[in-house]
């Protein structure tokens, strides 16, 4: 993955709500963010610790009050005039926290089909985008001639997924996507986008919650506290970091919990890379159990440990 071209790099950024005003907000902090191409990247952090804010920055919502924001062939600086932004927006689409934030025509399939036209689609490619958008988020296509705002909450969300993208972006960004889907909608959801990244190489930058659901899918993480970006690096170095989760506002996945309490067991077990899924772990456990002249008990000597710490 070294060799991949960087697609989206923070220097030193500092953001500021209505920066020069009474009402000035500081949201971010020095944040310095390398991400490359075909990565799939989780961004975890507590409330107000400026990931959506740090997302609307790689999209040119925002321009940064201090440093740069290099995405793609575009370099976005402080008081910078107007730039031209839609073949940056083309290029990096942005599925917001709040789903009706995209939703604002008069059927579902007007919405899915506004990105494709905006950007300059005929109309029967942006009608076939739509159609596909939509089935790929497992939504009905009766849904299409519906009003967006008659959707019961999951379905708006999947509908808001799908408008982004419908444009077909090669970096995705989803602001805490999984936020009203039930747990199999939010596999679902992972799943496809573990098939942008693998086998269409886009780029995938997602917030959430929950950093056990995306444990198994993504490269890497970002995980923000106080406006900074404390930590990015890979699953691996996030479990040797686990201690410092709850001090950054993050829930410790189970996994990761599990997974540190073995390794500091079985020291053999910490020379191989954290298994992405709890069936793995499970073996890879039971594996050094037995080569450490365990009885054989691997699967419930775990559960045990996993359950009282
Ligand atoms: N429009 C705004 N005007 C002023 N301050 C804002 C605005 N939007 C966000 N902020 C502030 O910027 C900081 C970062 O907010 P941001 O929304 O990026 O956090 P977040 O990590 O996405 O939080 P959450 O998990 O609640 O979605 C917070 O202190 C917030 O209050
Ligand atoms: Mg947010």
């Amino acid at each position: 993955m070294s060799e991949r071209e960087t697609v989206i790099e923070l220097k030193n950024v500092d953001y500021t709500y209505q920066a020069g005003s009474p009402f000035a907000a500081a949201a971010l902090h020095d944040v310095n963010i390398r991400v490359r191409r075909g990565t799939l990247v989780g961004i975890a952090g507590g409330t107000g610790s400026g990931k959506s804010t740090l997302l609307q920055l790689v999209n040119g919502l925002l321009l940064p009050t201090g440093g740069s924001v290099s995405v793609l062939d575009h370099v976005l600086t402080p008081g910078m005039k107007k730039p031209r932004l839609n073949s940056l927006r083309r290029r990096v689409g942005l599925s917001f926290q709040f789903p009706e934030q995209h939703l604002f025509e008069d059927t579902v399939e007007k919405d899915l089909m506004f990105g494709p036209l905006n950007f300059g689609m005929p109309r029967e490619e942006a009608q076939n985008r739509a159609a596909e958008a939509l089935r790929a988020m497992r939504l009905d296509e009766a849904l299409l001639k519906r009003h967006p705002l008659t959707l019961s909450g999951g379905q708006m969300r999947k509908a808001a997924i799908a408008s982004v993208l419908a444009a077909g972006p090669e970096i995705v960004m989803l602001d805490e996507p999984t936020a009203t889907l039930d747990s199999a909608a939010r596999r679902e959801l992972i799943s496809l986008l573990e098939r942008l990244c693998r086998e269409e190489g886009r780029t995938i930058l997602m917030v959430t919650h929950r950093v056990e659901e995306l444990l198994h899918a993504a490269d890497e993480w970002i995980v923000m506290h106080e406006g900074r970006a404390v930590f990015q690096g890979g699953p691996d170095e996030l479990a040797g970091r686990a201690g410092e989760l709850g001090g950054w506002g993050v829930a410790v996945p189970e996994q990761l919990r599990c997974w540190r309490e073995w390794t500091s067991r079985l020291p053999q077990l910490s020379s191989l890379p954290m298994p992405r899924t709890a069936e793995e772990m499970a073996g890879a456990i039971e594996r050094a159990v037995r080569g450490a002249g365990g009885s054989g008990g691997g699967p419930e000597r775990e559960e045990n440990l996993c359950a009282t710490n």
